[in-house]
């Protein structure tokens, strides 16, 4: 089975968010069940070709209707999965960051789009391979399904190619794109889905309609997703493809996020010899921000991107009146929206004494904060999967979470009565109220119940949130979308074709 994943984050290579996470690990997890999978991303300019070894594959031209541009097609091998980079000015190669205004990622993206199935029809002339299953992610990469949909219809060497589209956040869509469309000769959306709902010119609808499966990261997600709440306008949409929708909960990178062997914690650990092994790890986090160092006062950390998304307009609040109240530290890392940037920079400083914010991105803290915490704060108002509630379990911090999307499958609630039971801390109501009630009783719970405690940390710690569970699930779907167009034709038929 061959796989092409195809995104436009993928880690290390360019990162904003959680989307680069998953394309950056779970291919190495299906390569151990013998898949094949490579990936294809864009060549952004800031990618460092000497860092990671990358190297020209081989240039071809594409066509449009707007002028013919040169693509240049590069490769590395990362972690042992293949890597394309996809390079055509002045679409891809030039850039200073993953995304800048939408006006100007559309055509961006619609290129990279249509790059990429010439792409993989110029790597079938050059190498032989071609895939099965062309996995998509996101609106950046929604136009493949439809084109391989028409490709199908024509053109032989297409005949046997399925597709599959994950959604990792259903509120960035790609809409509007009817004009670059039409200038770019791309016609005949015309999925009675689609026109039924005034959705031809979306590329996430677009990749809805036309992809033979459709998953989301989360189970939860999966149904939320069909409700208008969630649904950001496509949730009729999604209800139409209730059949072949599939949710699966993201796994992370055991290899980077191990407690045991990670090299920025000053002291290892794990499920056996915390908390002897973990507290130093507080320690140190105490002492580097500048708080008191004591084992006794929890620590609450937050480590984010800085979006609405996230709940932070529920945190500050709750956050200000239990620093006001309790003795309870706070530290925060993560960037974002100037907005949330400037809120979460005011509550460092108001309470300096036992607050720290740390406004912007540094890996390596972000994994002191997962060790060193006691508390770790996720109170987003949706969540398609999210990751950090997963390090910060594994890291034997317990998070306190919105019961949504991935947080509600990947968290148990504590129970009071029952000291058998639970990983975290969990509320519904988005308001400051519930995320200030949660976290006092979380931290009463700390003072009050340290066995339990310790039991939920240690529960939380031996949670599998490997790739491995979720790899074969994918696996699963990648053979039910291989049989959907499974017309039989060789290699050299391919090639014949291709001449
Ligand atoms: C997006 C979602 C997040 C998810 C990630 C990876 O960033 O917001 O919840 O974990 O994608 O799928």
């Amino acid at each position: 089975m061959n796989v092409l994943f195809i995104s436009a984050e993928v880690d290390p290579f360019a990162k904003v968010g959680g989307l680069a996470d998953v394309v950056g690990s779970l291919p190495k997890a299906l390569r151990e069940l013998n898949i094949d999978v490579r990936v294809l991303m864009p060549y952004y300019g800031f990618i460092d070709p000497q860092r990671f070894n990358i190297e020209l594959l081989f240039s071809f031209r594409l066509a449009r209707p707007t002028g013919t541009t040169i693509v240049s097609l590069f490769s590395t091998t990362h972690e042992g999965v293949p890597v394309y980079f996809l390079r055509g000015l002045p679409y891809f190669g030039e850039e200073g960051a993953v995304y800048g205004d939408l006006e100007h990622d559309v055509p961006r993206f619609i290129f990279f789009c249509q790059a990429a199935l010439a792409a993989a029809e110029a790597m079938l002339e050059n190498g032989g391979w071609f895939p099965d299953v062309f996995h998509v992610n996101d609106w950046h990469t929604g136009l493949i399904p439809f084109l391989i949909e028409q490709k199908r219809q024509s053109d032989r060497r297409w005949s046997a190619a399925s597709t599959m589209l994950s959604i990792h956040n259903m509120a960035y869509q790609g809409e509007d794109v009817g004009g670059w469309l039409w200038e770019l000769g791309v016609p005949g959306r015309h999925h009675p889905q689609l026109v039924s709902r005034g959705l031809t010119d979306n590329m996430l609808a677009m990749a809805t309609a036309y992809a033979d499966i459709v998953t989301t990261v989360s189970p939860r997600y999966a149904v939320e997703i069909q409700y208008p709440y969630m649904g950001y306008g496509l949730d009729g949409l999604i209800r139409s493809r209730q059949d072949d929708l599939y949710g699966i909960l993201n796994g992370i990178d055991y290899d980077v996020w191990n407690p045991e062997t990670d090299p920025h914690l000053i002291s290892n650990f794990n499920a056996d010899n915390f908390p002897e092994q973990r507290s130093p790890n507080k320690r140190q986090l105490q002492d580097d921000s500048n708080l008191t160092i004591s084992d006794d006062v929890p620590v609450i950390g937050l480590v984010s991107r800085l979006v609405w998304q996230k709940g932070i307009d529920l945190a500050v609040p709750a956050l200000r009146r239990l620093l006001t109240g309790y003795d309870v530290q706070f530290i925060a890392l993560g960037s974002g929206d100037e907005e949330y940037n400037h809120d979460l920079f005011r509550l460092g400083a108001d309470f300096h004494w036992k607050a720290r914010t740390y406004i912007g991105y540094n890996a390596a803290l972000a994994q002191r904060i997962y060790a060193g915490c006691d508390l770790f704060l996720m109170p987003s108002h949706y969540e398609p999967c999210g990751i950090g509630q997963m390090n910060a379990m594994r890291y034997g911090a317990l998070p306190v979470v919105r019961e949504t999307g991935g947080l509600a499958d990947s968290v148990e609630n504590y129970d009071d009565d029952d000291a058998t039971r639970g990983t975290g801390f969990m509320f519904q109501w988005e308001q400051p109220e519930a995320v200030y009630n949660t976290l006092l009783w979380a931290i009463r719970t700390f003072h009050a119940r340290p066995v339990a405690w310790r039991r939920m940390q240690e529960r939380a710690m031996r949670v599998d949130f490997s790739w491995r569970r979720s790899a074969v699930e994918y696996q699963t779907l990648y053979e039910k979308a291989a049989a959907r167009h499974n017309t039989p034709v060789t290699d050299d038929e391919k090639r014949e074709q291709s001449d």
